[in-house]
């Protein structure tokens, strides 16, 4: 008999409905494999803000998840059976692995991780696209300078610490945005910025004419919406600022508040440039041999917080779009 698997899946695009209703646990037997297929444990599981892209029917940067389907997520796990000529038994893979807690998955969809380097997990946080993500936007398209002030939001989550550490180590004055004093601290006393702005109990505004009154060379956004507002009318001339993400409208997808005073781009030469990881999947071992050696010299330091048990997924998803997470938000299964 195959062994039972437990999933997550979406019952419908939330809609206007209250997203915990949308997800369902099932039980399922594990498929039989094919040519070119592996079965696999998985052990870890990544909670993203770019899931609420993933559950919308709207255009995308890859196909929604289906209606009944499980839910997209990245994962790691070990390989228990294979068809493959490229994965044996024992290997450890890392990909779109989904919300479960076992899958069949075809070799060509899965990349091979070394559990040897690094603990598992860490492929899902600095070593895996969060740090990926971090890297190439910041030092592919931001690119600091020495002397320059950049800003960073959603600056003590995930992808933000590592962008601000990036730019701090290379040289620029860094000032991040998060959410309360703890992280404030956190950004300031461990990760060793220049300063830290709580945009939950301090005017952003008048914090920035403060910090960066020269005006800002760099903005690294993750939340969009007010903030990128207040950043883009602050820019120095020729100022560049990095579209990672925008989750202070994940809420509201299907009419994310754009900015207002766009303008400031055309006054003063300001390049905005968005990207997804889709762009990067080519140069992914450059940023795995950059991030493999800050995390080993202590010049990056990346913070995790592990919830336990696969059925924390929806509680999890809600934590991190309320900003409850401190670091990469992982879940921790089948251990
Ligand atoms: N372009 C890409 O390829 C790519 C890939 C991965 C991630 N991203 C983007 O990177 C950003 C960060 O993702 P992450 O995985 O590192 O998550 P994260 O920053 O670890 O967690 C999300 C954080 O967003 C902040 N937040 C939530 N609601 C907010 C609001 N209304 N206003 C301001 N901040 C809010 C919270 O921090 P506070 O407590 O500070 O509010 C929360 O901890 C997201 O925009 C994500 O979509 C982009």
């Amino acid at each position: 008999m195959s062994t039972p698997i437990t999933q997550i899946r979406m019952s419908d695009y939330p809609g206007s409905r209250a997203p915990r209703e949308i997800w369902q646990t099932t039980h399922d037997p594990l498929p039989p494999l094919k040519e070119g297929q592996v079965a696999a444990r998985i052990d870890w599981v990544s909670i993203d803000p770019g899931m609420t892209a993933w559950i919308t029917d709207k255009r995308g940067y890859m196909p929604p998840v289906r209606p009944g389907g499980v839910m997209r997520a990245f994962g790691v796990g070990e390989v228990t059976e294979s068809r493959s000529e490229n994965l044996a038994v024992g290997d450890w893979i890392t990909g779109f692995l989904g919300v479960r807690s076992h899958g069949v998955f075809n070799d060509k969809d899965v990349r091979p991780i070394a559990v040897d380097m690094a603990a598992p997990e860490l492929y899902l946080s600095g070593l895996g696209m969060t740090g990926y993500t971090a890297y190439f936007g910041m030092m592919d398209i931001g690119r600091p300078e020495a002397g320059e002030t950049v800003v960073v939001s959603a600056a003590a989550g995930a992808v933000g610490s590592i962008a601000a550490q990036l730019a701090k180590n290379a040289g620029a004055r860094v000032i991040g945005i998060a959410g309360g004093a703890e992280k404030c601290r956190y950004l300031t006393e461990t990760l060793k910025l220049d300063a830290a702005i709580d945009y939950k109990s301090e005017d952003v505004a008048a914090r920035l004419d403060a910090l960066a009154p020269d005006y800002i060379d760099l903005y690294y956004d993750n939340v969009g919406g007010e903030t990128l507002d207040l950043a883009l009318e602050r820019m120095k001339y020729r100022g560049r600022i990095v579209v990672c993400g925008a989750v202070s409208q994940y809420e509201n997808m299907g009419n994310p508040q754009g900015p207002a005073n766009y303008l400031q781009i055309v006054m003063q030469s300001v390049k905005m440039q968005g990207f997804t990881m889709r762009d990067y999947m080519h140069r992914v071992p450059e940023a795995l041999v950059a991030l493999a050696a800050g995390l080993e010299d202590g010049s990056l330091i990346c913070r995790q917080h592990i919830l336990d048990g696969i059925d924390s997924f929806p509680d999890g998803l809600e934590l991190l779009l309320a900003g409850g997470n401190q670091g990469k938000l992982l879940i921790r299964i089948n251990h």
